[in-house]
């Protein structure tokens, strides 16, 4: 075979080579993690992937109505009856989700009171449904487990004799002392994290958290390490092969197909 030769044989199995890998991609499950990849609004932002997406990706990349979108670095969620919140976390395994309130000019910088006005109600948010009590004790009293506080910002300084507590209604509740009444109710999400963490973000941030609503097929595929994703032809959930990789194979492969045919014919021209 002449050298010339070769090189027309060579390109037209490149071409083809090429050609197969495009036309591999269609709408299985690969393709689904393919088309709709991970992705986030800054580097510190959290990851959005399924049941999730961001506005600028497919609609079939996510469920209707987990629509995030990127104001500057942060990331947005529409609630239905509270506005726009920021997302701070998702976590995927566990289905919940922290948000905080998109910070006003003149907000009273009290991060409790952000769940007076958050509103879950809707198909995306499970409602909260476990109990704080926030407890009004006319003096400052000792640290107790499953009591926080005392809230500063709700704390009158003491001036009337008033410190504002928050307690875990799982505990019994005549652990409060006698110079306390419970004066309100907030509900929270009894997530994973465990109460104390949960209130202590709560506190510092005003971050709520709160699960929301997925398939269990989903969970049982994050909880395995996998990514859960759609198959809109089937209608049905479906899950990645063990370990969702970004590839790269399309121009290494081709690489190195290029390589090896190269030293291919570099030898068959010293034989010849
Ligand atoms: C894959 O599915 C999406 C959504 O159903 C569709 O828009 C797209 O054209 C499909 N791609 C192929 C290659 O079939
Ligand atoms: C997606 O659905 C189509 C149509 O039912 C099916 O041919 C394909 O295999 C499915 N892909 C996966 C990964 O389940
Ligand atoms: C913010 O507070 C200032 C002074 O307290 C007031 O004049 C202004 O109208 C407030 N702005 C808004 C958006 O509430
Ligand atoms: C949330 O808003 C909806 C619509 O306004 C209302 O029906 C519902 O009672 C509200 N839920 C809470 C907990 O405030
Ligand atoms: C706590 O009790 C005092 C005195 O009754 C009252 O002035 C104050 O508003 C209460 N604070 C809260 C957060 O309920
Ligand atoms: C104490 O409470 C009274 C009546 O509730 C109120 O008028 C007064 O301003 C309060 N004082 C302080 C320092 O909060
Ligand atoms: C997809 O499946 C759900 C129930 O699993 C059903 O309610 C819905 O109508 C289906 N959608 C389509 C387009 O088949």
């Amino acid at each position: 075979m002449s050298p010339s030769l070769k090189i027309v044989i060579f390109l037209l199995l490149l071409t083809y080579y090429t050609c197969s890998l495009a036309s591999s991609v269609d709408n299985t499950s690969e393709s689904f993690f393919k088309l709709c990849p991970p992705t986030r609004c800054s580097n510190s932002g959290p990851i959005i992937r399924y049941p999730f997406r961001l506005n600028t990706q497919p609609t079939f990349c996510g469920r209707e109505g987990y629509e995030l979108s990127c104001s500057a670095d942060n990331t947005v969620f529409p609630l239905l009856f509270s506005g726009h919140y920021y997302v701070k976390e998702i976590y995927y395994p566990n289905n919940w989700i922290s948000l905080t309130e998109i910070p006003k000019k003149n907000s009273t910088n009290c991060p409790i009171q952000t769940l007076s006005s958050f509103n879950s109600s809707g198909p995306i948010l499970e409602e909260p449904d476990s109990n704080l009590a926030i407890a009004n004790c006319s003096e400052r009293i000792v640290e107790m487990e499953g009591i926080y506080g005392p809230i500063d910002c709700l704390t009158d300084g003491g001036g009337n004799g008033s410190w504002v507590y928050v307690m875990d209604t799982s505990y019994r509740m005549d652990r409060l002392p006698l110079q306390c009444s419970i004066s309100d109710h907030v509900k929270f999400a009894r997530v994973i994290l465990g109460v104390q963490e949960i209130v202590e973000r709560l506190l510092r941030e005003g971050e709520i958290i709160v699960n929301y609503r997925v398939d269990y097929g989903c969970l049982e595929c994050e909880r395995a390490g996998r990514y859960c994703g759609f198959n809109t032809t089937s209608n049905k959930t479906i899950c990645s092969s063990p370990k969702p990789k970004t590839k790269l194979i399309d121009q290494t492969e081709i690489l190195s197909l290029v390589l090896d045919y190269s030293l291919l014919i570099q030898r068959n021209e010293l034989d010849s």
